[in-house]
Order: C-alpha cells, then structure tokens, then sequence
C-alpha cells in the first residue's frame, strides 16, 4: 500500500472545489493507493461529504489547546464533529512563519490523538542545517519533542519534508531521501512506535514520483502545488504504482 495525500495550504473557492471534487472522481485511481487530502477549514464540511469514501479528508492545523479563548483557533474536538479523519502537524510553514513550537507540536498531537483523529506530522531540515550536516539531529529533536508522553500503539503518519524542496522544483536524489526516511524509521523503532509510515514531500509531481519514490522504504508522498489539480494528484499515484 502507498499512501497520497495532498496539502492544499491557502488555496481555492468554493467554485475551484467543486471543479476538484468532479475531476477527482472522473480519475481512475490505482488499486493500493490511499489517497488523503488536507484542506482549508472552510472547505472541511464539503469535502467531507462529497469525497469521503473515495479520500481521506483532514485538517492543516488544529490549536495546541482544548477549548476556550483562543480566538480564531479550532479545536481537535471541533473537528472530530466535522468527522476529520486527519490533521497535519507541525508543517514548515507553521513552524517558521507562525512560529510553532516543537512543545505546541506535541500538544496538538496529543489533543487529536485524544479525540481519535490521526496526526500527520511534518519533519524536516533547512538549507543551512543540511549544509552544516546537521539533518538528522534536526530530525531526531522534531521527532522525540513532538511525541513526548505519545503512547506507543496510536496511530499517526510522518512526513519527510526537507524545507528546502517545499515549492522549489528542486528535490533531494532519492538515495538522500532513503537515508533520512530510514533514520526516521530507526528513531520511531527505538522509542517502540512500529509500523509507522514516513512520507516524501517536496515539490513531487506526476513526472518524479517513479524516479523519487519509487522504494519500498518510502510509504508515499505529501504533494502540495501539485495537489490542487485532480489529474496531476492522481497520475502521481498512477505513476508510482507503473511497473
Ligand atoms: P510542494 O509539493 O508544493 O513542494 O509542497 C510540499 C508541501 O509542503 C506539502 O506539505
């Protein structure tokens, strides 16, 4: 089984959506792939009712607390009720342009674990710490600090995303990408988090995905610009799954 999922970040309206939902169901999808998509709040309620049963739909965020006054947060309890499957966590962008914290990262998961939704944890090095060797002390820091007091059994997904592929065009060779993704298997082993699946996301389209994911040791992929054109989104599965 390879697993899809998509991040929308902060795109589309309603009528762009919609567009979405019809070309998605019109794509004949592999057989073995999962397919996931995480999208804007707004469009959870839709997207969920539209696409469930052919997709995972999931969150980009969720607040570090329960409930109460935090003005402008939702809660892990909120979209439990929207029947959220997943949400991401700790994605680059949320870490550098809103500033959150591995310990936010930890409580977030714990609150979506809590109220039965899989975290999808987002991990991963900048330019300057890969230039400085520094990759997987970055990653073991992100990984033990974000699943502090997670109990061993639960279900979440992590995805590899170097910050410096995000929107770029520019990936890692695939044996840079086997490396780290093995270094992350052997943390979560070691801590007894088994049967874990680790994800490659960074500028992954439909004409890399054989060539850059294309190892048993990598699960899939976490897509996002690609993601926003139901053709693109699926030929990437399609690809993959080529003999
Ligand atoms: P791109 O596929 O646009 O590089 O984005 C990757 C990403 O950030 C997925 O979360």
């Amino acid at each position: 089984m390879k697993y899809i999922y998509g991040n929308w970040k902060m795109n589309f309206l309603d009528q762009d959506v919609n567009k979405f939902i019809k070309d998605f169901k019109k794509e004949k999808k592999p057989a073995n792939v999962e397919f996931g998509l995480a999208v804007p709040f707004l469009h959870l309620q839709k997207m969920v009712k539209k696409l469930q049963k052919k997709c995972f739909i999931g969150a980009q965020n969720v607040c570090y607390a329960e409930s109460g006054a935090y003005t402008g947060e939702t809660s892990a309890k909120m979209l439990a009720d929207k029947k959220t499957c997943f949400s991401l966590v700790g994605h680059s962008e949320r870490r550098t342009k809103f500033l959150e914290t591995n310990e936010q990262i930890n409580q977030k998961i714990k609150l979506l674990l809590n109220n039965g939704i899989m975290p999808l944890l987002c991990v991963g090095e900048t330019k300057e710490e890969r230039a400085e060797k520094k990759t997987k002390r970055v990653l073991k820091t992100q990984l033990t600090k974000a699943l502090k007091d997670v109990p061993n059994g639960k279900k979440f997904i992590i995805a590899y995303e170097p910050v410096w592929a995000i929107g770029t065009g520019i990936t890692p060779e695939k044996s840079e990408i086997v490396e780290n993704i093995s270094y992350i298997k052997k943390v979560l082993s070691e801590n007894n988090y088994l049967g874990i699946c680790v994800l490659y996301g960074g500028s992954v389209n439909p004409e890399n995905a054989k060539s850059l994911l294309g190892d048993d040791i990598i699960d899939g992929a976490l897509v996002g610009g690609a993601s926003l054109d139901a053709k693109k989104f699926v030929n990437i599965a399609v690809n993959l799954m080529r003999e």
